[in-house]
């Protein structure tokens, strides 16, 4: 997604989350505290109705409009819900090794797939691209301040919150907020930590069967 698109889709999902926040915390405040009851009789009414027009409208900006955006709801993915490569007999062309960087993770969309590709020298492997904490990006979000962060010791880290995972075989090896990405992330560890306090943890990703043949990578997608 071009940097430009990126900024007018986080403009538009900013505004509209702030006012589905203003809607509902209109509501509570009518609800909880609704001033003279003898004079004030519909507030209660009004501010159930706010209520409920805030949670839908935020309910559908995260579960409509984000997606169309590139951006998943946060909610987490099961490893339960992975694909055996048994099931996987749809090979897609992923492009050429010699284009992919270094270590340096990258998503592309396979056939409406996104998938993470990793290279490490002549070896290229394929992982889910969204991390199954809170369906983030595994590459970070190109144009953004959020980018890939180098392979290390055979591991892809989600730059959103640190979990990492075993690019040879999708094991989460780190849960997300660990001690040492909060210290060294304070804004996307420490402070958002709290805001995930209902979702801390991650599970192992889908991995994909990837082929070479003359430099170019193939990669199976599910049936
Ligand atoms: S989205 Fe990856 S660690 Fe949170």
């Amino acid at each position: 997604m071009s940097p430009a698109l990126m900024i007018l889709g986080v403009s538009i999902i900013g505004t509209w989350g702030v006012a589905s926040l203003g809607l509902v915390v209109g509501g509570l405040f009518l609800i909880f505290w609704p001033g003279n009851p003898t004079t004030d009789s519909g507030a209660l009414t009004g501010g159930i109705v706010l209520l409920i027009i805030g949670l839908v409208s935020g309910g559908l900006m995260q579960w409509c409009v984000m997606p169309l955006l590139g951006i998943d709801p946060p909610i987490p993915m099961r490893a339960k819900n992975i694909i055996p490569f048994t099931r996987m007999n749809k090979w897609a062309r992923a492009g050429l090794v010699r284009d992919l960087p270094d270590g340096l993770p990258k998503e592309v969309r396979l056939r409406s797939v996104r998938v993470t590709l990793i290279r490490e020298g002549d070896k290229v492997y394929a992982l889910s691209g969204l991390c199954s904490h809170a369906r983030l990006p595994l590459a970070g979000i190109a144009g953004s301040p959020i980018k890939p962060v180098p392979i290390q010791d055979e591991c892809v880290m989600c730059p959103f919150h640190g979990a990492r995972f075993d690019i040879t075989n999708g094991r989460c090896v780190r849960q997300p907020f660990s001690s040492q990405f909060n210290n060294d992330h304070p804004f996307l560890g420490r402070f958002q930590e709290k805001l995930f306090f209902w979702n801390k943890g991650a599970e192992d990703v889908q991995t994909y069967p990837v082929e070479i043949e003359n430099g170019e990578i193939r990669v199976a997608l599910p049936k």
